[in-house]
């Protein structure tokens, strides 16, 4: 009987962007899923508190930020997993996305570990990563699928006819869906990251009092626009300051959940899924994974999201995309480049931009 492949332990981090994220797993990778999937340890330090007062995250101090406190997360982490250096076969980190100053400082932590341990250096994509959080909660891929993935700093609809495509047939050609939600909540003095706190509104409000924009509702591409939406709620609440916050926020939510909703239905049945994922920060909204699940249900589609705490950035979901670096031997060099944008394959565009057939 030809033996199973043996379980890899390894180390991830995330400096993409405001937070410090570190993790030790393990697992087997298998394509749709990961077995025998366990975290060791799993630290996150946000820098929201640091930026809050700058109204965003200020690239220079973000990158400092990570430098200060990298070396004594990575001790915890280990001590928390209980694990000690010579035990890692593979060190996994985000190379792009992400402020490149940020990058660099998770990226040179790995190269150096990766080379005073003599263990494979893996360079993980962390967009790429957001739906295979996923797997953190056992959850198993269905193929063809189609990735839905709204962060702060992205939105993409991911289709992956097999485990091997990945292939953007729609992206914002504008403000992501978290960035926009994120400046309107500023806009009501509401503490940043926003999201979160649209979100509530839009759970504590039961009817709908105002209609916003559905920027690219109707048209058939699968691109989004985020912009219009967040300058029309400006000059609305310019013009209506009596407005209750509740109510304005929760009709934002409103036409975001139904462009999402509906831009990424319309091309799961054009494309024939088995399945659709919803991930990135974004993604932890309550109202935006209700609508989804029941959408989903409603079409008989399989849906899955990861768990809140896991739509927003975390190391685990780098890490796991580790474990399919490492088993299929995508190993990197020194050389490896921290990039700052996303590269968007898809067939017979250079460009990126979406053509899928
Ligand atoms: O994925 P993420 O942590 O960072 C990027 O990769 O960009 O996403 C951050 C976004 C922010 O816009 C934040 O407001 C939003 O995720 N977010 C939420 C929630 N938690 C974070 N949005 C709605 N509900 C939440 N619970
Ligand atoms: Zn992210």
């Amino acid at each position: 009987m030809p033996s199973s492949p043996p379980s890899s332990l390894g180390l991830a981090i995330d400096t993409s962007f405001d937070d410090t994220s570190l993790a030790v797993l393990s697992g087997i990778w298998r394509v749709d899923h990961v077995q025998d999937m366990h975290l060791h340890s799993h630290i996150t330090l946000s820098q929201s508190h640091t930026h809050q007062r700058f109204g965003g995250v200020v690239p220079e101090r973000a990158a400092r930020q990570h430098l200060e406190v990298i070396h004594p997360l990575l001790e915890e982490v280990m001590e928390q997993a209980g694990v000690e250096f010579s035990a890692l076969d593979w060190i996994a980190v985000t190379h792009m996305p992400g402020l490149v100053g940020s990058l660099l400082i998770g990226m040179t932590v790995a190269k150096t570990l990766s080379y005073a341990l003599q263990i494979p250096l893996l360079g993980i994509n962390h967009v790429e990563a957001h739906p295979y959080a996923c797997f953190l909660s056992g959850t198993c891929f269905v193929y063809p699928i189609l990735h839905l993935i709204v962060a702060g700093g992205h939105t993409v609809l991911i289709l992956q006819r097999d485990p091997e495509e990945w292939h953007s047939i729609g992206r914002t050609r504008d403000d992501s869906a978290g960035e926009c939600a994120d400046k309107v909540a500023r806009l009501f003095g509401l503490p940043m990251p926003g999201g979160k706190y649209v979100d509530a509104a839009a759970q504590a409000v039961s009817e709908l009092c105002y209609i916003f924009p559905k920027p690219f509702l109707k048209e058939s591409h699968f691109d989004f626009s985020f912009s219009g939406l967040k300058s029309a709620l400006q000059r609305f609440v310019r013009a209506h300051p009596e407005a209750p916050q509740d109510s304005v926020l929760a009709a934002f939510m409103h036409s975001m959940q139904v462009v999402l909703l509906e831009k990424t239905f319309r091309a799961a049945q054009k494309y024939n899924v088995q399945m659709v994922t919803l991930s990135g920060g974004f993604g932890a909204s309550v109202t935006l994974r209700n609508a989804f699940r029941e959408r989903a249900a409603k079409e008989g589609i399989a849906f899955a999201c990861p768990t809140p705490h896991f739509c927003t950035d975390n190391a685990a979901m780098i890490g796991v995309l580790g474990l399919r670096h490492y088993a299929t031997g995508c190993f990197e060099t020194m050389r490896l480049r921290a990039c700052p944008n996303l590269p968007l394959p898809s067939p017979g565009s250079p460009t990126g931009e979406s053509d899928v057939p």
